[in-house]
């Protein structure tokens, strides 16, 4: 098929009103103003945090080349989640025309949509009905669309299967399970370590912190948006997680890992337990040689103080810069992205969570990813993490409260205290 028809098959898909604006190329070329119509077709810019899996740059060699006027161009930022806000918010601040698609984490949507960085997407051309529902929302702000959800992700607790089952012992449902299953594992291998998450001082913490706050009862923030974490239940999610370094059962140098650094030593053997995204999954399983754990580890849902624990919503949006040129591509290109094909391409490579609710009930992807019943369930019963539009200030008051209780360098009480009257300062 020539890349013509195409072009103009898929501009028809768009509706009359983009037709009429996406005559020209170029879109807002030269206009010092943002343009939130969705016209002018060309080479777009895609903004996304280092890619781990490879995917990625496949899906988009997959689109150019049946693209050939309207490539889309890769721009990798850092692996952490804040340096690449941080860059994506430069740039907006500057209305610089750099990105034009934006993978936003699912926490940026109301900072990005309230400072119109990102333009609004017309949810009639998105089937959002498909979608899961948790996922939804986070690409919502004041009930209007600013992104697609593009992967979702929930916690799960891996564990190394083959020393629970040599030990006699079940996966873990509570946080005091997970430490009587790895003493008994420690028996017979003193080494290993017992549980490690994402604890050094950026976004993982963030998560890993009101995780630990759900998972004891309580609440970073309530229904209605109002801090609520100097609590009992939040101290005592707090304090699982203090006692956790303190006593030796998360080793030390966890509180320096991000992902990728607690991947690494779960596959290398290090850990019993690992609280980790599905994206480690594929990659721990790997029988190249670059996994020491391929076939002896399965995931649990993620543990609780007095039950089953709760995850952090976690997830990836795609949103259209408001200062990006060649926005009709832009729209295409998310659309290609989020569809089946591409979703179900995605899961099969990486193993990340997708956002159609189709795939968690495909026989076939169950049976290569029997964690999907497992993972479905902790993306439906996940917590959002606060919705705030100075949502990076946010973070950075739990990120530096929670390091400071798990360093010992604050009490947990007094870090709690200071993060309650922090929060009650940010958010409104
Ligand atoms: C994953 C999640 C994202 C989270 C980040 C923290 O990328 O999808 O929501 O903020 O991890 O490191």
């Amino acid at each position: 098929m020539g890349v013509r028809t195409t072009a103009l098959r898929a501009t028809a898909a768009l509706g009359v009103a983009v037709l009429l604006a996406s005559c020209g190329s170029g879109g807002n070329e030269g206009g010092e103003q943002p343009s939130g119509a969705l016209e002018g077709r060309g080479e777009v810019t895609f903004a996304t945090g280092k890619d781990t899996s490879g995917n990625m740059q496949k899906l988009v060699d997959e689109w150019n080349a049946k693209h050939a006027d309207e490539q889309v161009r890769i721009i990798e930022l850092p692996e952490s989640a804040d340096a690449q806000r941080q860059q994506m918010v430069q740039n907006a601040q500057v209305k610089s025309d750099a990105y034009t698609i934006l993978n936003l984490d699912v926490v940026w949507t109301a900072e990005f949509a309230a400072n119109r960085w990102v333009v609004e997407l017309p949810k009639d051309q998105f089937e959002l009905d498909k979608f899961l529902e948790p996922a939804v929302k986070t690409a919502q702000y004041r009930d209007k669309l600013y992104a697609a959800p593009v992967f979702s992700d929930g916690g799960l607790l891996y564990y190394r299967k083959d020393l629970l089952d040599a030990a006699g012992v079940q996966p873990p449902k509570t946080w005091a399970d997970l430490i009587a299953a790895c003493q008994t594992v420690k028996a017979a291998q003193p080494a290993i370590g017992c549980y490690a998450g994402q604890f050094e001082k950026y976004e993982g913490l963030t998560v890993n912190f009101d995780e630990a706050v759900h998972s004891a009862g309580g609440d970073v923030v309530d229904a209605t948006g109002k801090p609520v974490v100097n609590t009992p239940e939040a101290k005592a999610g707090l304090d699982a997680l203090v006692a956790g370094f303190k006593d030796g059962v998360i080793p030390q140098k966890a509180i320096t890992y991000k992902e990728e650094e607690g991947r690494r030593a779960f596959q290398a053997g290090e850990l019993v337990f690992h609280r980790q995204w599905p994206y480690q999954w594929n990659l721990a399983g790997k029988t190249d040689g670059s996994s020491q754990v391929a076939g002896k580890f399965d995931v649990a849902p993620l543990p609780g103080i007095k039950g089953a624990g709760s995850s952090t919503l976690g997830g990836h949006n795609f949103a259209i810069s408001a200062f990006g040129k060649n926005k009709a591509t832009a729209l295409d290109f998310i659309k290609f992205y989020i569809g089946e094909a591409a979703q179900r391409s995605n899961l099969l490579a990486t193993s990340q969570a997708p956002t159609l609710a189709s795939l968690y009930d495909d026989a076939e992807l169950i049976k290569q990813f029997p964690y999907l019943p497992t993972l479905k369930e902790s993306i439906l019963s996940a917590k959002p993490r606060p919705q705030a539009v100075r949502y990076g200030d946010v973070t950075q008051a739990i990120q530096e409260a929670a390091y400071a209780a798990l360093t010992g360098e604050k009490t947990s009480d007094v870090a709690l205290k200071e993060l309650q009257a922090k929060l009650e300062e940010l958010i409104n």
